[in-house]
């Protein structure tokens, strides 16, 4: 029988190799996050740190690295949406998350009434006003106020689990 791999632990200041890792075991969806500047260009990224905040008022919240080429045109749309990925999307997931790639050319997608590109045959489609954007470290929490949300409930969830993309399994 192969050994079990140990449990591994992460201390403030040691290597954020693990801690990078130890935050990978929390299982989660993925989403492309988008919206168009103030010329109506295109822009988004792939994003999993995404999260209900409030129902009353409708709130959700995403985590931008300040480094991301994109982050100015998000921080500063008056709207952005975040399409929640499908199991065949998986390779706008990449398109979203990797440098120097035609991310709208080679994606189809629509222009929703707010403005923000919609990824077609998303999972799930929350159109958001912003609504507040706070610090944190060396991201920026954006907050947005869900003005519209659509799901398709045919459809199975993209997931990101230990840097791997994953599809749900019903044992
Ligand atoms: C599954 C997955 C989840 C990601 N989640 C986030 C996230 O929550 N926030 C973020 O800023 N970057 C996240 N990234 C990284 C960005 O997608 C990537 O760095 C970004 O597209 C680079 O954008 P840029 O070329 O516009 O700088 C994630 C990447 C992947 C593959």
């Amino acid at each position: 029988m192969p050994a079990e791999a140990p449990t591994r632990e992460y201390r403030s200041g040691s290597d954020q190799r693990t801690l990078r890792d130890a935050l990978g075991s929390f299982a989660t969806g993925v989403t492309v996050v988008t919206c168009v500047d103030s010329l109506g260009l295109p822009f988004g990224l792939t994003v999993n740190s995404f999260t209900s905040v409030s129902l009353d008022p409708p709130l959700l919240a995403v985590c931008i690295a300040r480094g991301a080429s994109c982050a100015p045109a998000l921080l500063e749309a008056p709207h952005f949406a975040v399409n929640v990925l499908q199991t065949g999307q998986q390779p706008a997931s990449i398109r979203f998350s990797t440098r120097d790639e035609d991310r709208f050319g080679t994606t189809p997608w629509s222009t929703s009434e707010t403005g923000a590109p919609l990824l077609m045959d998303s999972l799930a489609v929350f159109e958001c006003e912003r609504h507040a954007v706070h610090e944190g470290g060396d991201h920026d929490i954006l907050i947005g106020e869900v003005v519209r949300a659509s799901f398709d409930p045919n459809l199975d969830p993209l997931l990101y689990f230990r840097g791997s993309y994953r599809r749900l399994h019903f044992g």
